[in-house]
């Protein structure tokens, strides 16, 4: 009898459990989810609760206390442990106090590439309490200056092969009053100074915590800059907060205190630094740190180093997936990849390529106060919703008019948000638990980040500059940038969704697509700019064929351009806006060009094409 009843229950939760797995086959992954989620909050309760409060410094110090001997950094032939991190940057510490007068509150700018004394400065300066300004070291004079003044840094310290852009605008530093240190043994020049050797002289003993006993939660931690793909670079303001909430994305995406992590991406973005390195001591990681990115090294580097953990950004798999193919592809230890961007395709051929390796999808602006991670593996989405996100963060995807550029609003005022399976414009809502720091000495640029009197009179929203879509299985996709859409004919296109069709053209490797203004026509009209693969030409017959098959005629590209490289921002983003001024007059440009002519195909463009088009006598 109880045997029966024993049976019977069972059974019945078995099929209970099947009836859940029916309803939702991503059940236990949900469930996972939503326990890491849950400790993850208590943890950050807990940080928050200590005084002072826990830090990433403090977990690093916990981790040199650990395992001090366990490897932290491996650059190039040399290597680091975790204490010589710590005493290392204990010295730079000392100097930078002594000879550049820091203390609690200052801002640093920090101008280095990805080298370990990049993160023994950063370490030190979160060890006197100051605030780090990380510039993107590509960056030059003007722009350099612009940066540098949005953080208001007392001091700059700048890598030794920097130093020529240093001197480009030193007088204005010195002018200012900006002390000035480069990582050389001397360095005689005036208003500069070296740093090195003064790091050399200085004791490698601790640093006493009073140092920074003012500091708390809410302080900003770092300046990072968005790399936008037009106008000056904006400082985003990081605070300690943010900081841990960027570094659990490891913790989420199941990163173990055992992986080997492959640091390529600049260490000035929050990707390579807030998600990478912090992310990396919050678990205490070995970390392979490269300067840059190479494609015919990455996997020579992730076998020299057994590497377990990559991150990407999209354009990165692309590269990868576009080498020559080798034998030893799938002869590595990577068994999980974080990162964001990759487009369904890549994804397909990354895993068929590399073997079997998990691909992490992440959504987050640096920034924003909203993310997403597709923790279940789904091919080509950005993340899952989640109820205890939405709980939250309380977010939506609004309806979006591409040509007014502002969201569309009723007869009350309101936004609209828009059914299941539509695309909308992410906006997610500024409050005590989900703030928006917004960028350092910008109000402007901060207020154009936020929308106000989104579903109620006086609420904020944080608006995302993107354009989502959400299933009905409650997977997120990304639709575009609003700014990078444009509409023709009434119509929107959206330009990663050409993009990807372009790709699947057997000539093209990299696919840039972007409106063009016409005269004597409302929007802007599709144009791409695609790189070809080696020794290949570029296909017209086949490229119409495939844009005529899969694409609507307004959608399709008019304009296409031929380069020999795409033009990229130091984050590996594509650029556009010149080249949607560049326009497609053959007098002008002087790359390959063709023009779609209707029932024909792509044919070389001409000048006389160009002024029919201009004189209006061809409609387009
Ligand atoms: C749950 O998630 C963690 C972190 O993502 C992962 O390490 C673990 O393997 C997952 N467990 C199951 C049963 O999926
Ligand atoms: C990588 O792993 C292999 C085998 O597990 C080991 O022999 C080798 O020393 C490791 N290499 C490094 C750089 O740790």
């Amino acid at each position: 009898m109880i045997a029966y009843v024993l049976y019977s229950a069972l059974a019945g939760l078995a099929f209970l459990a099947f009836l859940l797995y029916l309803r939702n086959p991503y059940f236990l992954k949900d469930l996972n989810y939503t326990v890491t989620a849950i400790k993850i909050a208590m943890q950050l309760r807990k940080f928050k609760k200590q005084k002072p409060f826990y830090s990433i410094l403090d977990r690093f110090l916990d981790k040199v206390a650990r395992h001090p001997q366990k490897k932290f950094i491996l650059f190039e032939d040399s290597s680091y442990t975790y204490s010589q991190a710590d005493k290392e940057s204990n010295r730079v510490a000392r100097a930078l106090s002594t000879h550049a007068k820091l203390k609690e509150g200052d801002t640093v700018a920090l101008f280095l590439g990805n080298e370990p004394q990049f993160v023994w400065v950063w370490l030190a300066l979160t060890k006197l309490g100051c605030t780090a300004s990380l510039l993107n070291y590509n960056i030059r004079s003007k722009s350099l200056l612009h940066c540098f003044s949005c953080c208001e840094a007392k001091v700059l310290v700048a890598g030794a092969d920097l130093r020529d852009a240093v001197e480009e605008v030193l007088p204005t530093l010195n002018q200012q009053g900006v002390r000035v240190f480069i990582l050389s043994e001397e360095c005689d020049g005036e208003g500069i100074e070296s740093l090195s050797d003064k790091v050399q002289q200085a004791s490698d003993q601790p640093l006493s915590p009073e140092l920074r006993a003012n500091i708390n939660i809410k302080s900003p931690a770092l300046y990072i800059y968005t790399s936008g793909t037009t106008g000056l670079p904006k400082a985003a303001v990081i605070n300690h907060e943010r900081l841990w909430l960027a570094s659990f994305l490891q913790a989420v995406s199941g990163v173990r205190s055992d992986d080997i992590i492959y640091i390529y991406l600049p260490l000035y973005h929050s990707a390579g630094f807030l998600m990478g390195l912090c992310g990396a001591i919050d678990k205490g990681l070995t970390i392979v740190l490269r300067r840059k990115f190479s494609a015919s090294q990455f996997w020579n580097d992730c076998r020299k180093y057994n590497v377990t953990v990559i991150q990407y950004i999209g354009e990165i798999m692309r590269y990868l997936c576009n080498a020559p193919k080798r034998d030893n592809d799938r002869d590595h230890k990577v068994r999980l990849a974080l990162g964001n961007g990759i487009r369904a395709d890549i994804w397909a051929d990354f895993l068929q390529r590399f073997g079997d390796i998990r691909i992490c999808e992440c959504y987050g602006a640096t920034e924003g106060n909203i993310g997403f991670v597709n923790y279940v593996g789904k091919v080509g989405a950005i993340g899952r919703e989640h109820f205890l996100h939405k709980m939250g963060c309380p977010y939506a995807l609004i309806r979006y008019d591409t040509e007014k550029e502002e969201p569309v609003r009723n007869s009350k005022g309101f936004c609209i948000e828009v059914p299941r399976g539509e695309t909308g414009l992410l906006v997610a809502k500024i409050g005590e638990r989900t703030p928006f720091s917004g960028y350092a000495k910008n109000k402007q640029q901060t207020e154009k980040k936020k929308l106000r009197d989104v579903f109620v009179k006086g609420d904020f929203y944080f608006n995302s500059g993107d354009l989502l879509k959400i299933d009905n299985e409650g997977f997120v996709f990304f639709q575009d940038r609003i700014g990078d859409t444009f509409r023709w004919k009434g119509e929107n296109v959206a330009t990663t969704e050409v993009a990807d069709h372009l790709l699947m053209v057997d000539c093209v490797e990299e696919a840039n697509v972007y409106g063009v203004k016409v005269p004597g026509h409302e929007g802007r009209i599709g144009m791409a700019s695609l790189k070809l693969k080696e020794n290949m030409d570029f296909d017209g017959k086949t490229t119409y064929q495939h844009v005529k098959n899969y694409l609507p005629s307004y959608a399709r590209p008019r304009f296409i351009r031929i380069q020999d490289a795409l033009v990229v921002t130091g984050t590996f983003k594509q650029m556009k806006g010149k080249l949607a001024e560049d326009g497609f007059n053959p007098a002008v440009i002087k790359d390959p060009l063709f023009y779609l002519e209707d029932n024909k195909g792509y044919v070389p463009m001409t000048q006389e094409i160009f002024n029919s088009i201009a004189e209006g006598r061809v409609r387009l």
